[in-house]
C-alpha cells in the first residue's frame, strides 16, 4: 500500500556537482549543487534564485562543473553552508546559510585554472567540465541554465579503454533524499557500456 505524499523535496539520487562561475568584478565564487541533467554536449542545471550562482549565471558568467567523488562528501557540505552574495534569501537563513567571500578556503578546496572559460576548476575533483553559457530560463524559484561543454577534463586513473571512464575506478557523490552516500555492487551494464 502506498500513501499519498506531499513532500517538500524530492532529491530521489541525484550525483552532486560542485558549480563556479565568476562575477563582473572577476571574483570566484563556487557553489554545491545536485540538479542537473547531461545529455551530448549539454549540461542543464536548477540553480535557486537569489543566489551568489544565480546572480552571476544572470550577469553572463560561464561555469565549470566539477564533479567530486564521495570522499568529498564533507567539502560539499561545507560549501553548502556558505554562500558568495552579499545578502541571504529566506531559504539561505532559513537553514543557516552564512555569508563567505573565501569559501574554497573555507571548504578545503583548491583551484586550477581553466583553460577555455573564466572561472576556475576545482582541482579536488576528479572530472571536470569547463562550459559556456548558453541561456538561462526563469521557473518561478528557480531558474534552468543551459551549458555548452567546451572543454572535458577527466583524472587519467579513472579511464580504461578508448579514453571512456572505468565505471569500476568511479566512485560518485550521490544525494539520496538528502543523504550523502555513493554506489554499491555493479547490478548489470548497459547496451552501449563502454561507448
Ligand atoms: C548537496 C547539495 C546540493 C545542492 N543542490 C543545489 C541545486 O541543485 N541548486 C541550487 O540552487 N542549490 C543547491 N544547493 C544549495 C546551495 O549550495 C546553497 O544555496 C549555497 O548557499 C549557494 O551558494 P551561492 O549563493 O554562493 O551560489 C545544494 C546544496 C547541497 C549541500
Amino acid at each position: 500500500m502506498k500513501n499519498r505524499s506531499k513532500l517538500n523535496s524530492f532529491y530521489y539520487g541525484f550525483p552532486v556537482f560542485l558549480v563556479t562561475t565568476q562575477d563582473n568584478e572577476g571574483n570566484d565564487n563556487i557553489s554545491a549543487a545536485s540538479s542537473s541533467i547531461s545529455l551530448g554536449e549539454k549540461i542543464i542545471i536548477g540553480i535557486s534564485k537569489g543566489s551568489k550562482t544565480w546572480h552571476n549565471f544572470i550577469a553572463g558568467s560561464d561555469a565549470v562543473i566539477n564533479i567530486p567523488d564521495h570522499t568529498l562528501w564533507e567539502n560539499v557540505e561545507q560549501i553548502g553552508r556558505l554562500t558568495g552574495g552579499d545578502t541571504l534569501t529566506e531559504n539561505q537563513i532559513k537553514w543557516g546559510t552564512e555569508i563567505s567571500h573565501d569559501k574554497f578556503t573555507r571548504a578545503g578546496l583548491h583551484t586550477e585554472a581553466s583553460v577555455d572559460v573564466a572561472p576556475p576548476r576545482v582541482a579536488e575533483c576528479p572530472i571536470q567540465a569547463e562550459c559556456r553559457l548558453v541561456s538561462t530560463s526563469d521557473k518561478g524559484k528557480f531558474m534552468l541554465v543551459e551549458l555548452d561543454i567546451v572543454n572535458l577534463w577527466v583524472e587519467n586513473t579513472l579511464l580504461g579503454e578508448n579514453d571512456i571512464v572505468d565505471s569500476s575506478k568511479w566512485k560518485p557523490l550521490i544525494f539520496n533524499f538528502r543523504e550523502y552516500t555513493t554506489v554499491g555492487e555493479t547490478l548489470g551494464f548497459n547496451v552501449k557500456y563502454g561507448n
